[in-house]
C-alpha cells in the first residue's frame, strides 16, 4: 500500500538530500512514485477460487510429491522437475524445452507463477490448474491419456494420499482424475513466491522514509531503475509488483520457428482457450460465481495477435537464463543489447510504437543489468 503521507515526506527528504553526500537516493519525487508501484513484495496469499483444494496443506503436499514424481509420465521417465528444474530457478538452461521432441519454446519458471492471470507464453490457459494438466496430455510431452493415468495412479505408491484428499479414484471420472491432480500440482505451485529482494528493501526504504537504508542500495542499480523507469520505457509493459502487465506484446523477437512455420503466439494461445473445455468458464472450475470466465467469453482471436506473446515477470529473471519465448537470448547482456538495437522493421504487430533502440552506453547497459539482478538477489 501506498500511504500518500510517507510519500510526501520521502518527496520531501529528497529534495534537501540529493545535494548531500551521505543520502544517496538518486531517485526523484516522480521516480520515487514510480518505484512505489513496484511493490510491496510478495503478496498476500488469496486462495484460488476455481482450485477447491488451493491453499490445503494436504493438497500442496501430494501436488509437491507429483511435481517431482515420473508417475505422471506414460514412460515414466519425465516428472514436472525435468523441465522445471529446481536447481535452475524451476526454468532449465536449455534454449527450448525436449520432452518426447525438440519443443517450440522455453521453459518458464514456475515461480511466482500464480500472479498471471494467462499461463504460458501465448496464454494458452486462464487458471494454474488448467497449464498444469496440459503437459500430462500433450503427446511432445508426458503423453498420458485419462484413462491410463487414472489406471496407473490407481496402482500407484501415492493413491492412498490421493484418496485422501479427492477421494475414492474408481468413483471419480478420468477426466476428473486427471483434473484432481493438476489441482495439486496448482496448490503447490501457489506456494512457490520469492521473498523480497534488494529492491524490495530499497522500495520498502523509500515508502517508510528510511532514506539511510534506502542509500544501501548500490547507485549502478538505482542508475539502472532510472533507466527502467525513464528512456527505457521496461515499466510501460514490465509494470506493477511482478514487473509485468500481464499482457501479450512484440518485443520484437523472430517468431519464425523454421524457414516456413511460425509460433502464432497469442493468436494461437486464444484459439486454444476457445475450444478448451478446461477454463474458468467451464464445469470443471469449481468457482460457483465463475469469476474470471467473462474475458474468455470475449476475447477473439484478431490479426494484432499474431506473434504476440505475455510479457514475463522480471522477478528472478537475473537466475533463469536463457531468454524469451524460445530462449534466443542467452544471457542478461544479450537481452539489453536486444533492447539497444532493436530492429523497428521487425515489430509486425500494432501498437508497439513504444520500443524504439536505446542505444544505451556500456556504463548504462551495466547499470540496468545490475537493477534486474536485484530483482532476482536474496538480500539476507
Ligand atoms: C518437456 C518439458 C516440460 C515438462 C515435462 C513440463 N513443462 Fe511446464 N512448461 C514447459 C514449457 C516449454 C512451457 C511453456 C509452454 C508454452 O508457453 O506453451 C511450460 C509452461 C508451464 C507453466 C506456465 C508458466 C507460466 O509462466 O505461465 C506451468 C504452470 C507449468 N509449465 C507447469 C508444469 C507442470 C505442473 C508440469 C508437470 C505436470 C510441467 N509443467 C511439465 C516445459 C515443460
Ligand atoms: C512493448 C512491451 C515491452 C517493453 C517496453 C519492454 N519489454 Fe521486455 N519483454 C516484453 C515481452 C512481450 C517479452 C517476451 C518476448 C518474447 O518472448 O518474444 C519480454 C521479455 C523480456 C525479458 C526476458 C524475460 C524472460 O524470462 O525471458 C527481459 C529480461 C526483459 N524483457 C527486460 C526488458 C527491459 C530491460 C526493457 C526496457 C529496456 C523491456 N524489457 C521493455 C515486453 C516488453
Amino acid at each position: 500500500m501506498i500511504r500518500p503521507s510517507a510519500l510526501l515526506l520521502v518527496i520531501s527528504l529528497v529534495g534537501t538530500a540529493t545535494s548531500s553526500a551521505l543520502a544517496q537516493v538518486l531517485l526523484s519525487g516522480e521516480e520515487i512514485a514510480m518505484t512505489l508501484s513496484h511493490g510491496p513484495w510478495p503478496p498476500a496469499f488469496e486462495p484460488d477460487p476455481s482450485n477447491r483444494v488451493s491453499g490445503l496443506a494436504a493438497a500442496i503436499a501430494l501436488g509437491e510429491t507429483l511435481f517431482f514424481d515420473p508417475v505422471l509420465s506414460r514412460d515414466r521417465k519425465m516428472s514436472c522437475a525435468s523441465c522445471h528444474d529446481l536447481e535452475h530457478g524451476f526454468a532449465e538452461p536449455r534454449a527450448r524445452a525436449i520432452g518426447n521432441s525438440l519443443l517450440d519454446r522455453n521453459t518458464p519458471s514456475v515461480v511466482n507463477v500464480r500472479v498471471h492471470r494467462w499461463f504460458g507464453w501465448a496464454g494458452d490457459t486462464d487458471n494454474l490448474w488448467a497449464q498444469s494438466l496440459t503437459p500430462i496430455l500433450s503427446s511432445d510431452e508426458m503423453g498420458f491419456d485419462p484413462a491410463d493415468l487414472k489406471a496407473a495412479l490407481e496402482n500407484s505408491a501415492i493413491s492412498d494420499r490421493y484418496v485422501g484428499v479427492f477421494g475414492s479414484i474408481s468413483e471419480q471420472s478420468a477426466d476428473d482424475v486427471v483434473v484432481n491432480i493438476s489441482k495439486a500440482l496448482a496448490a503447490y505451485q501457489e506456494t512457490l513466491i520469492t521473498g523480497p529482494t534488494s529492491f524490495d528493501r530499497f522500495r520498502d526504504a523509500l515508502e517508510a522514509g528510511d532514506l539511510a537504508s534506502a542509500s544501501q542500495y548500490p547507485l549502478s542499480a538505482q542508475r539502472g531503475l532510472q533507466l527502467f523507469l525513464g528512456r527505457g520505457n521496461c515499466a510501460f509493459c514490465h509494470s506493477g509488483p511482478a514487473f509485468t502487465n500481464g499482457e501479450f506484446h512484440d518485443a520484437g523477437v523472430p517468431y519464425f520457428v523454421t524457414e516456413t512455420r511460425v509460433d502464432t503466439g497469442r493468436y494461437g494461445g486464444l484459439q486454444a482457450l476457445s475450444t478448451s473445455p478446461f477454463t474458468l468458464a467451464g464445469t470443471f472450475s469449481d468457482d460457483p460465481l465463475k469469476r474470471g470466465a467473462w474475458a474468455i467469453r470475449q476475447v477473439r482471436p484478431q490479426h494484432s495477435d499474431f506473434g504476440t506473446f505475455r510479457v514475463p515477470s522480471l522477478r528472478g529473471a537475473a537466475n533463469t537464463a536463457p531468454y524469451m519465448h524460445n530462449g534466443s537470448l542467452a544471457d542478461l547482456q544479450a537481452v539489453v543489447q536486444h533492447y539497444n538495437t532493436i530492429d523497428l522493421e521487425r515489430l509486425h504487430a500494432d501498437g508497439e510504437a513504444i520500443l524504439a533502440p536505446l542505444g544505451l552506453s556500456e556504463r548504462e547497459s551495466s547499470d540496468l543489468i545490475q537493477f534486474l539482478n536485484s530483482l532476482g538477489d536474496d538480500p539476507r
